[in-house]
């Protein structure tokens, strides 16, 4: 062979992939982190969301210096809320840098949001319709079905709770009331000065039949880890009141959880919890999910801000003019 052509073969396998290669690197997204979430700065040293996260070609940084190079600043709305950190709107927005606001409370807890009229070109919360929806767990699908959950058997109480504020007026302390007064149910939590450390949480639920996961706020999508951690992974029931059924059963089996709204009277409810209690093989069906799902948390907030990467290239462009009516949705 001329070496002509030998360089014109070597050069047709090397071009494509040094520019396959450069294409990747270029292509690392940068996200700035304004400001950590309620002041709790974790560390961010070394490539988190490769290490951590398994997601390649994610930079994520707090250092404000950054700003110039950023292709999205996050603001999480709390501190904003709180006056404790301004937005920046005296510094110049290079082109094609997107502001995110992030919150994953409920509306209600947001609170005020028409001052940010035409400020933002993203969001981030626990809704389906933000632009990056980040939930506090989800089930995810085993491989292959398996038998490696085992439903606690050391279970002495009937019903469980744990509240950190009571409010008298919120329909689940009515709800929770009513039901006190045709079964047993146990109380932890501040409100009540029986407060759970993180390490005895799980195991206090766990002796319990069911756990009332009532959400603080009844609002659309708005299901928290009082599902996915209190009850699901301590492996007890969740009877829960927050949104619609319908939003439950998007993100979990049906028969994995009882619904408040699923009766007629609180009454009936609490004689539905004393049956089932009595009736060991209808009881187990509602943990019959674990064979085919596993319980996924979110916690940490580099997680959440590294899940923005995959999807870097398939968020829209926008510019909110009302993010109060957008939450509403
Ligand atoms: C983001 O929003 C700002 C403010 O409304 C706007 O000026 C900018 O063009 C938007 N950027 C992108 C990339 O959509
Ligand atoms: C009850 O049993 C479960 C596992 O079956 C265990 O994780 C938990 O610690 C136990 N709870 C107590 C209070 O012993
Ligand atoms: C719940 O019921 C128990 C037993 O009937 C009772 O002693 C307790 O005071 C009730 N709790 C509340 C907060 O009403």
């Amino acid at each position: 062979m001329r070496s002509g052509k030998k360089i014109i073969i070597f050069l047709s396998i090397i071009l494509p992939c040094a520019f396959f290669y450069w294409n990747l690197s270029s292509r690392s997204v940068t996200i700035l982190l304004w400001h950590w979430p309620f002041h709790t700065k974790l560390n961010l040293k070394g490539d988190v969301c490769l290490l951590n996260y398994s997601i390649a070609g994610c930079h994520l940084t707090d250092e404000r210096s950054l700003y110039s190079n950023a292709d999205i600043v996050v603001f999480h709305h709390h501190e904003l809320k709180s006056k404790r950190v301004k937005l920046p709107l005296h510094l110049f927005r290079p082109a094609g840098q997107r502001w995110l606001w992030m919150s994953l409370e409920s509306p209600r807890n947001n609170g005020y949001l028409n001052q940010y009229a035409g400020i933002f070109n993203l969001t981030m919360s626990y809704s389906p319709s933000a632009d990056v929806t980040v939930p506090y767990g989800r089930l995810m699908s085993k491989e292959e079905r398996s038998n490696d959950f085992t439903i606690p058997q050391n279970k002495t109480e009937l019903v469980c709770w744990v509240v950190s504020q009571y409010q008298r007026r919120q329909r689940r302390s009515r709800v929770y009331q009513q039901l006190n007064n045709t079964i047993p149910v146990q109380v932890y939590g501040h409100s009540v000065k029986r407060p759970l450390s993180k390490d005895k949480l799980l195991p206090t639920i766990s002796r319990c039949y069911f756990y009332l996961s009532f959400e603080n706020s009844e609002s659309p999508h708005y299901i928290t880890e009082k599902l996915w951690r209190n009850a699901f992974q301590a492996g007890t029931v969740p009877v829960v009141l927050g949104p619609s059924r319908k939003d439950y059963e998007a993100v979990a089996p049906t028969n994995s959880f009882i619904h408040v709204d699923d009766f007629e009277s609180i009454d009936a409810l609490g004689t539905f919890l004393k049956d089932l209690a009595r009736d060991p093989e209808r009881y187990r069906s509602y943990f019959a999910w674990h064979q085919n799902y596993r319980v996924k948390l979110y916690t940490d907030w580099r997680e959440r801000l590294c899940n923005i990467c995959p999807v870097y290239d398939s968020l829209p462009h926008k510019i909110y003019h009302d993010l109060k009516a957008w939450e509403g949705c």
